[in-house]
């Protein structure tokens, strides 16, 4: 700490000392309850009932407010939210809840903003976590925060519910996606590197964190992406040992090396206990270890879920003193007012005394003091921010890291980059070889992905991609057919048609892997992959000619060993985003050396999961995992422009 910090400290805590002698117990309470936006709008519109939102602010005081999309809210159901609406309703809420404040305690907007601004209209889509992992270059992750947060900032929203830190061992769950893979130091490393570009550098509320840099979220604390069913939010069995060693390092590193404002608290149970009522974790470990200073705010609903879902509370009473016990600050309750008025009882009963409201609130109001929102809480409608929102550079920058993040896992005969001297008739097929959708995953435009391309203002596909490059020369010729759509029945006319095209090719380029999806409605019971989609391979690698495997997928799903050697070449693309699709045809075309390394094991066999749980061997040719950890391969053979 510099003199600099030890004022700013010092000024804050005067502040926030004074502000709480004024605050009464239901305004305290109010600072710990956050509130999902339809509970103020009617499903499926962005409009404000002002009148709602005016009796929470005059009885409850309500301090912060989120979108998630779980509600079929504004990011669930309605499409990309335009900067200047966006600004419109935080501006709105800001104005009634300072109206209705006593002592002008701004509210806090949170957003899901995980792979760039995902719910802003126009915001540059970055590729998802385990693709920035691939770069294994942490630089990427700081510019792909660091504009996340711009363009979150830009709408008036000072708080991304951001990095996952969470350890990717699990590959049937469907968040793996989300973390920066399964070895826990690239996941520390990735993970500081996006938290100071959230928030501008090291923080902890020493110093301002300024626009456009946001407040992040260090989540889900902890032990929640292995659920020994890789179901989401299932039970996590994780020997103590294991515990330390693979899951708590990448918070450790956020919260003491990179300085995370905010943690959100794991929905699940580890080793048979609701994360969100183990006061060893959240206060022995978080507070005492760690000497985490910022906001624990829970994810949804998790404090009534005690009740209803891991049954260690018989009442909401019971349920909010376990938490509080255990060492919450903020509910995310988030879609009535349970949280409030029970608590209110509870004070007024004597069963929770106002010293424990006094521990949260005043991280809450440190964090809001840190962001300077008592100074300036309205967002500033700065046009040179918002203007900035889906910039070239911002997409140039997407696209860097989606060309850094493509791993060449196989590459027989130096089959690529392909050749003019060699190729001339390129068949590409596949269900994402021309869907910006699929390339984008979960928590793009809705919190299940997009429902068309359409809904993207900007983004470029493999194909697009691919004729870009090359229709200024008639070296090359392009062909494209879907061959199948993934979530249909087998259509074998449709799978036909690509292999009649194969016939005429001299290489065929196939993309096959995953439709959008995110949380528990993304579960799988099989990692196998989608047997149309391997049926098409199959047929495809039948004709003879070279086959170019892309695998846009979430999870490594499984597919036919011997199948998959007896491609020709083999890329993994993860989920690239928006701007990925003429990285990977530039990597095609040699434009573009790979340079992306697993950052999770690829498994051979479903059972298998990630380190360190597998274990190779081969037999019969086929080794397990499929790929490893670290794998890839660079061009030796290239015929750069
Ligand atoms: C969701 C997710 C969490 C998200 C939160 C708010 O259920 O678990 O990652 O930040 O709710 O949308």
């Amino acid at each position: 700490l510099n003199q600099e910090n030890i004022n700013f400290m010092s000024a804050r805590d005067t502040f926030v000392d004074n502000l709480m002698s004024k605050m009464s117990i239901a305004e305290k309470i109010g600072q710990m309850t956050q509130l999902d936006i339809t509970t103020l709008t009617s499903p499926n519109t962005i409009t404000i009932n002002e009148t709602t939102l005016a009796y929470y602010a005059k009885t409850y005081y309500i301090g912060s407010y989120l979108n998630s999309p779980v509600s079929g809210g504004l990011a669930g159901d309605i499409h990309h939210i335009n900067s200047s609406v966006w600004l419109d309703m935080i501006n709105t809420i800001q104005n009634i809840v300072m109206e209705g404040s006593p002592n002008k305690i701004p509210m806090i907007y949170g957003l899901d903003s995980v792979h760039g601004a995902n719910y802003v209209h126009k915001a540059t889509l970055f590729p998802h976590n385990t693709g920035l992992a691939a770069t294994f270059n942490t630089e990427h992750a700081t510019t792909a925060a660091q504009i996340t947060s711009k363009d979150t900032v830009a709408v008036g929203i000072p708080w991304v519910f951001a990095p996952v830190l969470g350890i990717g061992v699990q590959p049937l769950w469907a968040r793996i996606y989300e973390t920066f893979g399964e070895d826990p130091y690239v996941a520390s490393m990735m993970g500081a590197a996006a938290v100071r570009g959230f928030q501008g550098g090291n923080n902890s509320f020493d110093t301002p964190i300024n626009a456009p840099s946001a407040v992040c979220t260090a989540k889900h604390y902890f032990g929640y992406s292995d659920p020994t069913s890789g179901k989401d939010r299932t039970a996590a069995w994780i020997p103590e040992r294991m515990l330390r060693r693979y899951f708590l390092p990448s918070f450790a590193e956020a919260i003491t090396g990179a300085g995370a404002g905010t943690i959100m608290i794991n929905s699940g149970e580890v080793n048979g206990v609701p994360m969100h009522t183990s006061y060893k974790y959240l206060t022995e470990v978080l507070r005492g270890e760690l000497q985490f200073e910022g906001v624990a705010v829970t994810d949804w609903q998790d404090i009534e879920k005690l009740v209803y879902f891991h049954h260690t509370a018989g009442s909401a009473e019971e349920a909010i003193m376990q938490a509080l016990d255990a060492g919450i600050d903020m509910s995310m309750v988030p879609l009535d007012l349970s949280f409030p008025v029970i608590l209110a009882e509870m004070v007024a009963a004597g069963t929770v005394p106002e010293s424990r409201l006094d521990l949260s609130v005043r991280r809450i109001l440190n964090l809001k003091y840190a962001l300077g929102l008592f100074d300036n809480p309205y967002p500033n409608p700065n046009a040179a921010i918002v203007d900035t929102i889906g910039q070239v550079s911002d997409r140039e920058a997407a696209a860097a890291t989606a060309e850094e993040s493509i791993t060449l896992l196989q590459n027989k005969n130096n089959i690529l980059p392909l050749n003019s001297n060699t190729v001339k008739n390129i068949l590409l097929t596949g269900p994402s070889a021309d869907s910006i959708r699929n390339l984008n995953g979960g928590w793009s435009v809705h919190w299940q992905g997009a429902y068309e391309d359409s809904e993207f203002p900007f983004g470029t596909s493999i194909l697009t991609g691919l004729r870009e490059i090359t229709n200024d020369t008639d070296d090359f010729n392009i062909q494209y057919t879907i061959g199948h759509e993934i979530g249909v029945p087998t259509n074998q006319t449709s799978i036909d048609e690509a292999v009649e095209l194969a016939q005429s090719s001299d290489v065929v380029v196939v993309v096959i892997g995953e439709l959008p999806e995110a949380e528990t409605p993304g579960d799988i019971y099989d990692l196998s992959m989608d047997p149309n989609e391997v049926l098409l391979l199959e047929q495809l690698v039948a004709t003879g000619k070279p086959v170019v495997l892309i695998l846009v997928e979430a999870r490594p799903r499984i597919l036919p060993p011997a199948l998959v050697y007896s491609c020709a070449a083999v890329l993994m693309a993860y989920l690239p985003g928006s701007e990925g699709g003429k990285p990977i045809a530039n990597i095609l075309m040699g434009n573009v050396n790979p340079s992306g390394r697993l950052p999770l094991t690829y498994p051979g066999t479903t059972g298998d999961i990630g380190v360190p749980y597998y274990h190779k061997y081969s037999e019969n040719g086929v080794t397990n995992p499929l790929f490893q950890f670290g794998d890839g391969l660079s061009y030796t053979v290239f015929n750069y422009t």
